[in-house]
């Protein structure tokens, strides 16, 4: 039985010309390198994002909730995944709106599952991104982990592809490390005894 857990690394900007897929690459290298995890990436500007919800919010609608078909891909990785790490730029102190909606399309596919934040941006590195983010996940019943990776000025400190602080792999396995342990703790708990949401 493979052990490993199924991460799924959220690349959150959809916009034309984004740093976004770059970031979740080496994000990606860090957590297969890392070990504990099944590594898929899901990258939004390939997915059909409405802003106009169905009348009905998921939290009530279920598996019926009526989804679009490019969103399939989307939703079946969602609730497939043990863990979750969100890459975040910062537009106008907060995340983008294409983010926003692909986690208002969804409810019980983020319930007791740990998520990760990685951000960048300018002077603060998309930390306000990661505020707001760790608010609205909390309503969705997820567990956000304290130690993120923020990368301030991302366009002076990445060269090829990677970060050039020689320490950001370091703490990239410090979150890693956090997010399997959380992701092997719900995981149990969430086999043991529905959660009471
Ligand atoms: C609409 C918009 C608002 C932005 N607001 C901020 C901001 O509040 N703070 C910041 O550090 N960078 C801000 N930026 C700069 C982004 O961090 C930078 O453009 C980054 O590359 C965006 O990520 P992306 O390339 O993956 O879309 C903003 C960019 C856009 C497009």
């Amino acid at each position: 039985m493979d052990d490993k857990h199924k991460l799924v690394i959220i690349v959150g900007s959809v916009r034309e010309g984004r740093f976004g897929p770059m970031v979740g690459s080496w994000v990606a290298d860090q957590a297969r390198t890392h070990g504990a995890f099944d590594v898929d990436i899901v990258d939004l500007a390939r997915v059909e994002i409405p802003l106009a919800l169905p009348a009905v919010p998921p939290k009530f609608a279920g598996a019926d909730y009526p989804r679009p078909a490019g969103m399939a891909e989307l939703t079946s990785a969602l609730d497939g995944a043990d863990a979750f790490i969100v890459v975040t730029p910062e537009y106008n102190h907060s995340y983008p709106a294409s983010l926003k909606a692909a986690i208002d399309w969804h409810f019980t596919q983020w319930t007791a599952k740990p998520v990760a934040f990685v951000s960048y941006g300018g002077a603060a590195g998309g930390r306000h991104a990661v505020l707001h983010l760790e608010n609205v996940l909390t309503e969705l019943h997820a567990v956000t982990i304290r130690d993120g990776l923020a990368f301030p000025n991302y366009f002076t400190t990445w060269q090829e592809g990677r970060p050039l602080d020689p320490e950001a792999s370091g703490y990239a396995k410090t979150l890693l490390d956090q997010l399997a342990w959380w992701a092997g703790a719900l995981r149990s708990a969430r086999e043991t005894a529905p959660y009471p949401a």
